[in-house]
């Protein structure tokens, strides 16, 4: 298998609130499980190739929701950036938010940039976490990342709902029907074995018949 220096694979984080209703929980609790999944994802990617990892954590269309489970997700994202930032630098990550700030609470505005002053030195892995994210408006307003080379989204869907449109051009997409709280470390490895079994060929012939 050849290891390419460069790996960035997606995650639309899906499936929190069916996790949290199946055991009679609030959605609230789903969502402290999913960042529970983070935690364990971005601590597991980098020993398995990946160098860049952008997380699906709020989409612009994410507000149409109860005002009390934005608020709740809101807070958890603050209290996440501040938590983790410690265990962030021991493991050479460097995190970025994107997508839009103007419309996030001030208190997580603040977390967001120290989190990301803490750790801009990080080289290991390139995490970045989209809250308030459109890909059509970042797409207008020219905020482009690098190409995505695997797309992974949990929770059953098979749909991008406004995630990362150009960049997915040519990605691998893997669909799960697990629940994003219960996504492990060996959830990501399946994952990452089916998409380097896949043959991407971005348009040419396969390298056998290229000659
Ligand atoms: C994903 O889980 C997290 C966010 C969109 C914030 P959901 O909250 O969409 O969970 P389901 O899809 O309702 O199960
Ligand atoms: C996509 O999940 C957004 C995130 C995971 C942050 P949604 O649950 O919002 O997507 P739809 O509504 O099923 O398309
Ligand atoms: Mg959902």
């Amino acid at each position: 298998m050849s290891q390419s220096t460069s790996l960035h694979v997606a995650v639309i984080m899906d499936g929190n609130g069916r996790w949290a209703a199946r055991r009679g929980l609030p959605r609230a609790a789903g969502h402290r499980a999913g960042a529970d999944a983070v935690r364990r994802i971005v601590e597991a990617a980098p020993d398995q190739g990946v160098t860049a990892l952008t997380l699906f954590a709020f989409s612009a269309d994410n507000w149409k929701r109860p005002a009390s489970e934005v608020a709740a997700l809101m807070r958890l994202f603050a209290r996440h950036l501040q938590t983790e930032t410690p265990r962030l630098l021991e493991n050479g990550v460097r995190l970025d938010v994107v997508g839009r700030r103007d419309r996030l609470p001030a208190p997580l505005v603040a977390a967001i940039r120290a989190a990301e002053r803490a750790t801009a030195a990080g080289t290991r892995l390139r995490l970045r976490l989209a809250v308030d994210y459109s890909a059509r408006a970042a797409i207008a307003d020219r905020h482009i990342l690098p190409d995505v080379d695997l797309l992974i989204r949990t929770g059953g869907e098979q749909r991008l709902s406004d995630f990362l449109l150009w960049e997915c051009a040519y990605a691998e997409l893997y669909f799960t029907e697990i629940m994003w709280p219960d996504f492990a470390a060996a959830d990501l490895a399946d994952a990452l074995r089916a998409f380097h079994a896949r043959q991407r060929r971005f348009g040419g012939l396969p390298e056998a018949a290229a000659g």
